[in-house]
């Protein structure tokens, strides 16, 4: 079977439409593309639950803050698409941004309406450094939820905070499908696939490796007793690569999101930090 690249947006509603009429389930993996088995955990997982699966690939510019990687974010749609046909998947869904946001629309609150997602969820963590940033994964999602109408979206869990979001949105806003997390996919070694792995060096890849490394020491710490936040940091910012700069590690109740200063189930425990110019997150749950 060959996947079928679409990029308009009617061509993938009337596909849906058909699909509705046939009472297939339909399952949604938004992705920006660049996929690596991360990825394909996510396309398993929608086969494994969905009668049609709909992988969308796109760099969504309203999610980057104007210093950030836009540009060079890595792209190879002729390699996406021989991954998902291999898997099986029904469509990719590539549109370009001005499909998405309109010709000539600046890509602002001038132009576009956004959605924002709880000031609390997203003056944190990532969002403190990437200003607009959820607005914007927020806002894309919602489209692509509302062009492609899955009964199911699939996104990993590397991305704790995004997905906490998303949960959110589609209780705040009613919205008629389930979302469904995915573990974190890691190397042998125990680092987190991304596609910003291609941009490390292998010194740098070697200092990156002290993120997990960091988070598997914080919960064997746990698994002996110690459950202070403080001293879970102090351990955790131990094992880091000296030069690796930490952004932030946070301790959060993974039900609420608010800090904790006491580990326990259900917390996240997570992690960004810049490895030379890329700035890479993990986390774990406890
Ligand atoms: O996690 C990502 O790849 C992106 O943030 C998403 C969810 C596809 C929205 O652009």
């Amino acid at each position: 079977m060959t996947v079928t690249v679409f990029n308009k947006i009617i061509d993938v509603k009337n596909t849906v439409n058909e699909w509705r009429k046939n009472n297939k389930t339909i399952g949604l993996v938004p992705t920006m593309g660049a996929l690596h088995n991360g990825h394909a955990s996510l396309i398993k997982k929608a086969k494994e639950t969905c009668d049609k699966v709909v992988v969308s690939v796109f760099v969504n510019p309203i999610q980057f803050g104007p210093n950030e990687d836009y540009n060079k974010y890595p792209r190879d749609l002729e390699s996406d698409r021989r991954l998902c046909e291999e898997m099986g998947v029904d469509i990719i869904f590539a549109p370009t941004p001005t499909e998405m946001y309109g010709e000539g629309a600046k890509l602002s609150n001038t132009d576009i309406t956004f959605v924002c997602p709880p000031y609390n969820l997203i003056d944190c963590l990532c969002g403190k450094s990437r200003p607009g940033h959820f607005d914007g994964v927020a806002t894309v999602v919602l489209k692509l939820f509302n062009i492609v109408t899955p009964d199911y979206a699939f996104f990993g869990q590397k991305d704790a905070q995004q997905l906490f979001i998303l949960k959110k949105m589609v209780k705040d806003l009613n919205l008629n499908l389930t979302i469904i997390p995915c573990p974190i996919v890691r190397e042998s070694d125990g680092l987190a696939l991304s596609s910003r792995n291609t941009y490390l060096s292998k010194e740098e890849r070697e200092r990156a490796l002290t993120i997990s490394k960091a988070l598997n020491y914080v919960h064997t710490l746990y698994k002996k007793g110690i459950t202070d936040s403080a001293t879970l940091f102090d351990s955790a910012v131990s094992v880091l690569d000296k030069e690796i700069e930490p952004e932030y590690i946070e301790f959060r109740d993974y039900e609420t999101f608010n800090k904790t200063d006491t580990v326990k189930e259900n917390t996240l425990i997570a992690i960004a930090a810049k490895v030379g110019n890329t700035r890479l997150i993990d986390n774990i749950i406890i």
